[in-house]
């Protein structure tokens, strides 16, 4: 579809510009000037890519707005362990979950984390691109195994792993950079899944599990609590629920889809409460920082006005799972009870599969986030599927919906990623709305590139999916008066993508996995977040809104002529050239300059 109307539309000077800048990209990541087959191929891709499609762009909800961000407002970009560090079994490091699954040769072409980005060796490096950027703000993950090889302290604290992580916080301090710590981001030590079933472990009652992530954070605390001022507790527990012990193809792999989920997830949810007293109690007179949780959520648009409650299900299933408990009443959502209730019924069970929290446990949860974590990176569109009676039940098929996307919404990489920026805005509305207006910390965002040669360093679709969504939290944040303090990118570079393993590049720079020093290397990207970052968003007047005001239509796949009409040639002129020639010259200018 998106290749026929191009033709047409373009004439024949603009494809004298169209390659002159291609062929002014056309360098491949060591610098060197590409084969011609291999441009032909680059080209041909860019071009197909970038051809405008019409009726996507809405005047209205998708105009640029221009402003800033309030002073304080908190610029960073997000790692985890696992995804980067490599160094998989140095010292005394125990095995996690993903090792066992990567070892075992599940990931995409047998790809692991053994030696990742090797951040355990290059972290001053790290550090200094976000220097670069004039990022004050890291998110990065604490390996659980790093620092318990087993999980539990009892067992043997691996005093290299400590020292590490004590070694990467002070060089973000001494570099200005304020970390934000995740305690949680997926790599579970293989000991506590073998032991205790991880997440699975007795569900219903105050379990092992929870006192020992109860200990593993007590002793962050105490050991980076002085220089860590921002803890999450977990990284998306739904995704460790739902694709770890749902429907099992991350780790631990365990495939238990009507219940499975519902277990681990009661689980996490008590044992976020636990770490979080335990910093209320022990640690936050002193220490005063704050902790929260970071929860991910596609926003589910409804298809058809009749779609609308459907929608709304889809979310509170999402999102509402563990933020209603967490940040409304102790509790999950009325709609999952009931859904779950009379599906327990028409299942012929005693009880239901979404197990029940105490009164006592409900006290505990309710009111567990000093700030409410978003990661976003979609939307889908949602229709009512209410309710044809299932003979083998799943978390999807609780929910009585049917997914979809519209044919017009672009698509990165990962197969699950449909660019749609108005959804981030809809969805901070609903947060702000249903939780009783949090302080909103968007700690992920961000779109991934197929790994191919040549590598892509001119990223025009990532500063695109940058500046389209960090303009709608804009627009959140000052005209709905969303509480959002916080945008971080994901990710800082090119890493360890689970199950895709290094086929998915979500980097602002670009790691070249072939090279046994991994270098890094800044894609354009990384030169407009920074531009980003130091304009604080799109103020009226400055170089760079221009830039992105010439930008903008063709971000959205349109033409400024398609939205305004035609009004004498000079808008159509303007943006052919900013897409042909302009935006690209200026961003390899940035790059050597
Ligand atoms: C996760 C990251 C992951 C990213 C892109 C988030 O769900 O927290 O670890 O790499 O999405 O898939």
């Amino acid at each position: 579809m998106k290749t026929t109307k191009w033709p047409q539309r373009l004439p024949i000077w603009a494809v004298g510009y169209q390659t002159g800048a291609y062929l002014s990209l056309s360098l491949a990541a060591d610098g060197s000037i590409m084969e011609p087959r291999k441009f032909f191929n680059f080209f041909l891709g860019v071009t197909l890519a970038f051809a405008p499609v019409n009726g996507a762009y809405d005047k209205e909800r998708d105009a640029l707005l221009k402003g800033t961000f309030p002073q304080d407002f908190i610029w960073s970009s997000a790692t985890a362990a696992y995804q980067i560090e490599g160094a998989w079994n140095v010292s005394d490091k125990g095995p996690s979950i993903w090792d066992t699954l990567a070892h075992q040769g599940r990931v995409n072409n047998q790809d692991t984390g053994d030696v990742a980005c090797d951040s355990y060796h290059k972290y001053p490096e790290d550090v200094a691109l976000m220097k670069q950027m004039g990022l004050k703000y890291y998110r990065f993950s604490i390996s659980w195994p790093r620092i318990f090889p087993t999980g539990e302290q009892q067992d043997g604290v691996n005093q290299d792993g400590v020292d590490y992580y004590n070694r990467l916080i002070d060089e973000l301090i001494v570099n200005d950079i304020q970390p934000m710590v995740t305690l949680f981001h997926w790599d579970l030590p293989q000991v506590l899944q073998d032991r205790y079933g991880g997440f699975l472990n007795n569900h219903t009652n105050t379990t092992v599990i929870h006192d020992l992530f109860g200990d593993y954070a007590r002793f962050l605390y105490q050991n980076y609590g002085d220089r860590v001022k921002y803890w999450i507790t977990f990284n998306e527990p739904w995704i460790t629920a739902w694709l770890g012990y749902g429907i099992g193809n991350f780790a631990p792999q365990h495939n238990e889809p009507a219940e499975g989920q519902y277990k681990a997830a009661h689980n996490i949810i008590l044992s976020h409460a636990k770490a979080y007293h335990i910093y209320d109690d022990e640690f936050r007179a002193a220490q005063g920082g704050q902790v929260g949780i970071t929860l991910n959520c596609d926003w589910g648009t409804p298809k058809t006005p009749a779609d609308a409650d459907a929608a709304l299900r889809y979310v509170q299933f999402f999102l509402g799972w563990f933020a209603h408990p967490i940040y409304k009443n102790g509790d999950y959502p009325e709609v999952m009870k009931t859904t779950m209730a009379r599906k327990a019924q028409e299942e012929g069970r005693t009880t239901s599969r979404l197990p029940e929290f105490t009164p006592e446990q409900k006290l505990s949860i309710s009111g567990t986030g000093d700030f409410f974590g978003l990661n976003h990176y979609t939307t889908v569109e949602v229709t009512d599927a209410c309710c044809t009676p299932i003979e083998n039940p799943n978390y999807d098929t609780d929910k009585d919906v049917g997914t979809g996307h519209a044919p017009d919404w672009p698509r990165a990489a990962s197969s699950w990623l449909y660019v749609v920026p108005w959804g981030i805005r809809n969805l901070l509305g609903f947060i702000k709305e249903e939780y009783g207006d949090p302080e909103i910390y968007v700690t992920e965002n961000g779109r991934s590139d197929h790994d191919q040669d040549p590598a892509i360093m001119m990223d025009m679709e990532r500063i695109c999916y940058y500046m389209m969504y960090t303009n709608e939290v804009m627009k959140a944040s000052n005209m709905d008066n969303v509480k959002v303090k916080a945008y971080t990118a994901w990710s800082l570079l090119d890493n360890f993508e689970w199950l895709s393993g290094y086929s998915e590049r979500f980097g602002l720079h670009y790691v070249d996995f072939n090279d046994p020093t991994r270098t890094r290397y800044p894609k354009a990207s990384s030169v407009f977040f920074k531009q980003l970052v130091r304009n604080n968003g799109y103020p009226e007047g400055s170089e760079f809104t221009k830039y992105v005001e010439n930008m903008w239509y063709f971000c959205h796949n349109t033409t400024e002529a398609e939205v305004n009409g035609y009004t004498g040639g000079a808008s159509q002129i303007s943006s052919l050239f900013s897409l042909f020639l302009a935006i690209p010259m200026m961003i390899a200018y940035s790059l050597i300059a």
